[in-house]
């Protein structure tokens, strides 16, 4: 009895102390215009998201996944697109001597990276390597949501908790210590030119909401497209429940 009681104990402490290692403060919700089954994307807030990703986290992380003429998507006219690739260098080559050259960026490009390769965003950033961040809303578990409450969640560590001088606290992240540094330090970091008020949970939802919008451009074609083959299914329902009705109204 008393071993089994003993038994019973150790596991329950077991259990807390996963528990306690799992625990990650619960991450907010935000209402997301492109949350629910015909939910869609605001373009100003994915052009305002796009400044401050070019701004404020483009030194660090890529989004390798997008060329430059999707942000017509977001309502980028085409020579505001051109002019914008034409800002970036872009590695080329081979040419016809064998050689590597560089040439301005042209819409077909994908957006280039902060980094020639992991070895080199690792030496620039204390051995971290800051994670391409195209399909990071659907990598990560609370997706949007996650990705917001991260940007803001920084504070000073509880009592207790030493951390190294990479290392920042962060409420939201799996065991707290994340290498990034907070990227918002302060409002109106960046100016938008619409007029919103650039406070720093406006900048993160902004950028966050690009973000998805990078992870799933067609997000709302898939969308209609469900919503459509729903119609289809309901229509042909009822035209097959009166077909049948008529077919087999002598039948008794
Ligand atoms: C000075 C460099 C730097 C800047 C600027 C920066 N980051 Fe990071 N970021 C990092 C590093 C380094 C990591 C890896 C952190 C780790 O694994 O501890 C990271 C990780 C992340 C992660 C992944 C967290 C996870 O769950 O693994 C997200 C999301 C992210 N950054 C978003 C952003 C966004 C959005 C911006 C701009 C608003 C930004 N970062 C600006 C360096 C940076």
């Amino acid at each position: 009895m008393m071993t089994y009681m003993a038994a019973v104990l150790l596991g329950l402490s077991v259990l807390t102390l996963q528990a306690e290692q799992d625990y990650i403060d619960p991450v907010p919700e935000v209402s997301w215009s492109f949350d629910g089954w015909n939910g869609t994307f605001k373009r100003d807030q994915l052009q305002r998201g796009f400044q401050v990703y070019k701004e404020v986290c483009s030194s660090c992380h890529g989004i390798k996944l997008l060329r430059f003429r999707e942000l017509e998507a977001i309502g980028f006219t085409a020579p505001q697109v051109k002019a914008l690739a034409a800002s970036y260098d872009i590695n080329d080559g081979p040419n016809l001597e064998g050689d590597m050259f560089v040439r301005k960026g042209l819409p077909s490009d994908v957006i280039p990276g902060p980094y020639k390769n992991d070895n080199q965003a690792k030496s620039v950033n204390n051995g971290a390597v800051p994670p391409d961040l195209s399909l990071i809303v659907k990598a990560r578990k609370g997706g949007a949501n996650y990705v917001k409450a991260l940007l803001t969640g920084y504070m000073n560590p509880p009592v207790g908790i030493t951390l190294r001088e990479t290392e920042h606290y962060n409420r939201y992240f799996p065991d707290h210590k994340i290498a990034m540094a907070p990227p918002f330090v302060a409002d109106d970091q960046v100016t938008y030119t619409d007029g919103t008020n650039a406070t720093i949970s406006q900048m993160a939802e902004d950028v966050t909401a690009f973000l998805a919008f990078v992870a799933e451009p067609e997000m709302e074609d898939r969308k209609r497209a469900g919503f459509e083959t729903l119609l289809y299914l309901a229509f042909m329902t009822l035209l097959f429940y009166f077909t049948k009705r008529k077919i087999w109204k002598d039948v008794k």
